[in-house]
């Protein structure tokens, strides 16, 4: 760790302070910013005036660094430092475009959907495309992945490496996995990623799903304010972890088919606003037979617009690569028919469907909503993709 960036560095931090703050997982002054006085003052016992004090200083110091922003800057300098913003391809024209470049550092963004749509999926290839050098549209930067539904799959990210042209094993690498069991564990890693982030040099911090366990933890409406209350928390954290450290910070939510019914009943994606006040960008991926849509639903300055990608092999893909692929699948199915069947995916095809099946938190009626969608719509062309449920 950088030496001034120690706690103890910080006047009015003392030996026993630094202890309890590090037992709390605060380990150096860019954590007490990530944490900020509430939390500071609940974890070591002092007042909350002084623990606003000692956070306040902290901030000083950053800046002083150059680490942080400055409170009151021109509209120039935020111009020219949104200019250093890093920028991360989806590895696809369609979704770059939508992205104005690619997914942004000191940001979050917040991708939701209905199940299968995608979202793990881009997920996946986000945490192989960042790894790429500058030259190539990622930041060579490391990942932290954050699975708190137990779908990430190292062989899909091999597999994604493979098709960009990657070595999978160094990819693999760099990749840290961290597994949440509850909504309390998931605060807790996040708590604690400081210096994962650090040492890795992480540049996109992935949370999958961000909502899935709170929501499965606090059912009912005499909860929901405390689960409110918590996913808040865990969030805003979320989002001064990726301004602080500079990385990018990518948030999944599953939420119901129907859009009109999401964005008309504030009590239909329970989670949902609370993650949508905070994300700097959302998008909804939308299924649309064998095709995804994608739309840039919430942004200080993207025009809401909407693109059609694809899912494949590579991850998410142009919708054309899909094309290409459903036609040399067509030509070889009709020529070489004894090569047609891949053991790996057989192997995958049901360890996938078991895992898009469990998680589900939907009550029986909102379910069978889900499927009547899934049903009218995934009819035509079985032949793409053989692991679609
Ligand atoms: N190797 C692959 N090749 C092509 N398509 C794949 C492959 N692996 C997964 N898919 C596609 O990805 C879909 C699943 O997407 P994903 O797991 O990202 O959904 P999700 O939005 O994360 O869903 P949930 O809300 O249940 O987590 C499958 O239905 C399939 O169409
Ligand atoms: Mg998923």
């Amino acid at each position: 760790m950088v030496e001034d960036l120690r706690l103890d560095s910080l006047e009015g931090v003392g030996p026993v302070t630094t202890r309890k703050m590090s037992d709390a997982g605060i380990h150096n002054i860019m954590d007490l910013i990530v944490r900020g006085p509430v939390e500071i003052s609940e974890i070591t016992g002092m007042d909350k005036d002084t623990a606003a004090k000692i956070v306040n200083k902290a901030r000083l110091h950053l800046v002083e660094g150059g680490l942080l922003a400055k409170d009151f800057v021109s509209a120039a300098e935020i111009y020219k430092r949104r200019q250093n913003i890093g920028k991360i391809t989806t590895g696809t024209n369609c979704l770059d475009t939508l992205f104005d470049g690619g997914v942004e550092t000191q940001a979050l963004t917040e991708v939701y959907g209905e199940f299968g749509c995608g979202k793990t999926q881009f997920a996946h290839t986000l945490s192989v495309m960042v790894q790429k050098p500058k030259e190539e549209g990622g930041l060579d930067g490391g990942v932290l992945y954050i699975d708190t539904e137990n779908t990430f799959r190292p062989e899909r990210i091999v597999t994604i490496a493979k098709a960009h042209g990657m070595d999978p094993d160094k990819v693999l690498d760099r990749i840290i996995v961290a597994r949440a069991y509850n909504s309390a564990h998931q605060t807790l890693i996040l708590e604690e990623s400081g210096p994962v982030i650090e040492e890795n040099n992480v540049k996109l911090l992935v949370v999958d799903s961000a909502v899935g366990l709170f929501r499965a933890e606090y059912l009912g409406r005499g909860t929901l304010s405390v689960r409110q209350q918590k996913l808040n928390h865990f969030v805003h954290m979320l989002v001064r972890i990726a301004e602080t450290y500079d990385c990018a910070a990518l948030a999944t939510n599953q939420v119901m088919a129907s859009p009109d019914v999401f964005f008309g009943d504030p009590t239909r994606p329970v989670g949902g606003n609370v993650v949508a006040h905070t994300s700097t960008y959302r998008i909804y991926f939308k299924k649309s037979g064998k095709k995804r849509i994608a739309r840039m639903v919430d942004s200080p300055h993207h025009p809401e617009e909407e693109v059609i990608f694809a899912l494949g092999e590579a991850g998410v893909i142009d919708p054309e690569e899909a094309e290409k692929k459903t036609k040399k699948t067509i030509t070889k199915a009709t020529t070489k028919k004894a090569k047609e069947p891949k053991v790996e995916t057989i192997i995958e095809t049901p360890e996938v469907e078991k895992i898009t099946e469990t998680p589900k938190v939907e009550t029986p009626a909102e379910t069978s909503e889900v499927e009547k969608v899934e049903s009218t719509v995934d009819t035509e062309s079985d032949n793409l993709e053989p692991l679609e449920e």
